[in-house]
């Protein structure tokens, strides 16, 4: 829940927003003052009507005549130039109060933008695990634009009500002191139904606003799992569970709909009855002669100003409310602190001796991964992680990169523990080729500069071609300019690992990390690559993790590991002697493993 009600240990949003918006006061006073001076001036007509109503019928004993000026025919000319001079004005500070809020809406938007996603860059990966993209994306985009509309509109509606609310009061009682206050009898409970319904339309408003993250997380999450949905024809399923998600979202705006529908017909209905006995009231009292009709034509008039305005407070308040449920989202995701914190050590001049001395880690508490890891990856060397599946291989690399802390002992890079390391400067020291290769929407060319936005086309070239992808990248519709897909789906799962290489060694990092990085090509093409990366490896310290033994028969080191502990390590001739799980896995590979029948 994310409402100001539901969250006690948080003040309100309006607060909260204003503590954030902080820089856009002065726009905020300008856009304010706007309005108000629009108000004030689209006030005036029926109070100029009414003096010219009075300079007509009582002449010389009417409320203007105080100032001095005894000729009626003069008075009506002043009393029109005044008027002309208020619409011009009104017209200038109509123009300058949209322009203001709605710049101001478009600001504040735009900034909320690049600060939420800047934020949420820089979250841990934890953050990820447990929020879905949908959700994540809602907040990013949904609410950032619901704050929009109500700062386009709300606010400046919201505050010109309570400047009519103000003034009108104000010339009520001047004039009519004895009738006003049957104008003002509803606005209490105005005032009172409007927090009563406030309360409430906000916890729908949250309501509606999470499901609409959750509709959001399952569309993102169909959409790109479109094939797996086709391949096993679950497009019946899937269609059911978007109903189901739609029909609560529905079923939620219902709520609020009943709600905010009830608003504004409620609210005139008090104020309809205001109206007709300031009516009644003020008629009487003309006619007795206690009040002049002057007056009496002002305050039919303004109580009609009143009127409108107060009931479009429904719609007004059903905005805010959006918005203010947005904001919270918002604001939430901006309040997340992230978990890992960069240490104040610039990383510089990399050796690349990396070392872990009795981590301990797991993703959840109760089920460890890594139970007393220690090892050495030497600088310049290569060293190769070896272990049957789920056994904590890419976890190591995940607590190199630091993409999580240890919970115990500590992970440390020529000597410095990474919790010191500035954090940035570490992860541009490492270059990763990972299990799971991802490629952004754009061409060959940018996804393998993205390893290094500086490098030149032939660079790139020098790189796709180590990584044994220059061939078919020239066979491509359109070469290194051919557009890759979503995720790098137009091209085959050896092809993108093979980008990802190019990437990485574009890089051109002291520490070179390849997790299963040749897993998806042949045996030809890999053995390509490696020849390559003898060559790309020498003298950087490389980390390679294989399954398939052939690849890192001549590293430097070998570690093997399972359920997170180290069982063996050493040169490969060494290891297929030692008789454990490395000779085991080797045999099995090369098809030297005995099977019981073979025994015979
Ligand atoms: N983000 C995560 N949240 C929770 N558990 C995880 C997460 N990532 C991995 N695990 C668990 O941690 C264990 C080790 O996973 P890891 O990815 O390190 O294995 P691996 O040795 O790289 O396996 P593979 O050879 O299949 O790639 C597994 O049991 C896995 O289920
Ligand atoms: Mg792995």
């Amino acid at each position: 829940m994310s409402t100001d009600t539901a969250r006690p240990e948080q003040p309100p949003a309006i607060r909260r927003l204003s503590r954030y918006a902080r820089s856009y006061r002065p726009a905020v006073f300008r856009a304010s003052l706007s309005s108000i001076l629009n108000k004030v001036m689209d006030l005036a007509p029926p109070l100029l009507i009414g003096a010219a109503i009075d300079i007509v019928i009582s002449g010389e004993s009417s409320l203007v005549a105080w100032t001095g000026v005894d000729n009626t025919t003069t008075l009506l000319w002043a009393l029109a130039l005044v008027t002309v001079a208020v619409f011009i004005g009104e017209s200038i500070f109509e123009y300058l109060q949209g322009i203001q809020w709605r710049n101001l809406a478009q600001s504040v938007q735009h900034g909320l933008r690049l600060e939420a996603y800047g934020h949420v860059q820089g979250l841990d990966s934890v953050y990820f695990e447990d929020r879905s993209t949908g959700d994540l994306m809602a907040v990013l985009n949904d609410d950032v634009n619901q704050l929009e509309r109500f700062l386009d509109r709300g606010a400046n509606d919201l505050l010109q009500v309570s400047v009519t609310t103000v003034l009108i009061g104000a010339i009520f009682f001047t004039i009519a002191p004895s009738v006003a206050w049957l104008a003002f009898l509803p606005v209490p409970f105005v005032i009172i139904g409007t927090f009563a319904f406030q309360r409430r339309i906000a916890l729908r408003y949250a309501d509606v606003r999470d499901q609409a993250g959750a509709l959001n997380s399952l569309l993102n999450n169909n959409i790109s799992g479109i094939a797996t949905i086709k391949s096993f024809t679950a497009e019946g399923i899937e269609v059911e569970r978007l109903r189901r998600e739609s029909e609560t979202y529905r079923r939620r705006n219902r709520l609020a709909i009943r709600l905010s529908a009830a608003f504004s017909p409620t609210i005139r209905m008090l104020i309809a009855f205001g109206f007709t006995a300031t009516l009644v009231r003020g008629g009487t009292l003309a006619i007795d002669g206690a009040m002049s009709v002057g007056s009496f034509s002002v305050l039919v008039f303004l109580s009609q100003r009143l009127l409108w305005p107060l009931t479009r407070l429904g719609e007004t308040f059903d905005l805010y409310h959006r918005a203010m449920a947005s904001t919270n989202r918002i604001l939430d995701v901006l309040d997340t602190e992230p978990a890992l914190v960069s240490g104040p050590t610039a990383v510089a001049n990399v050796s690349g001796a990396i070392s872990f001395d009795d981590v301990h880690f797991s993703y959840h508490p109760d089920a460890p991964v890594l139970r007393g890891m220690s090892l050495e990856m030497p600088a310049g060397k290569t060293t190769a992680i070896v272990g049957s599946t789920g056994a904590g291989k890419t976890t190591v690399i995940k607590m190199l990169l630091r993409f999580y802390d240890p919970t115990g002992g500590a992970v440390q890079l020529d000597g410095t523990d990474l919790r010191e390391l500035d954090l940035s400067g570490l992860r541009r020291a490492i270059g990763l080729v990972s299990q799971d290769v991802f490629l952004f929407h754009g061409t060959v060319a940018e996804n393998i500069r993205y390893g290094n936005p500086e490098a030149s086309d032939d660079q790139v070239t020098e790189a796709a071609r180590l990584a044994e992808a220059h061939g078919f990248i020239t066979e491509l519709p359109d070469g290194y300019g051919t557009i890759v897909g979503e995720r790098g789906q137009k091209l085959s799962g050896g092809q993108r690992q093979r980008i990802s290489i190019a990437r990485a060694i574009v890089k051109d990092p002291p520490i070179l990390v390849l997790d299963e990085a040749t897993s998806s090509v042949d045996n030809e093409t890999e053995a390509a690559i490696q020849r390559s990366l003898a060559i790309v490896s020498e003298g950087r310290t490389t980390v390679v993790i294989a399954h398939r033994l052939s690849t890192i028969r001549h590293a430097d080191v070998i570690y093997v590991i399972d359920e997170g502990m180290l069982t063996e390590q050493g040169h490969h001739d060494d290891l297929v002697a030692h008789g454990g799980i490395y000779e085991s896995l080797w045999k099995v590979q090369t098809g030297d493993a005995t099977r019981p029948h073979d025994r015979r």
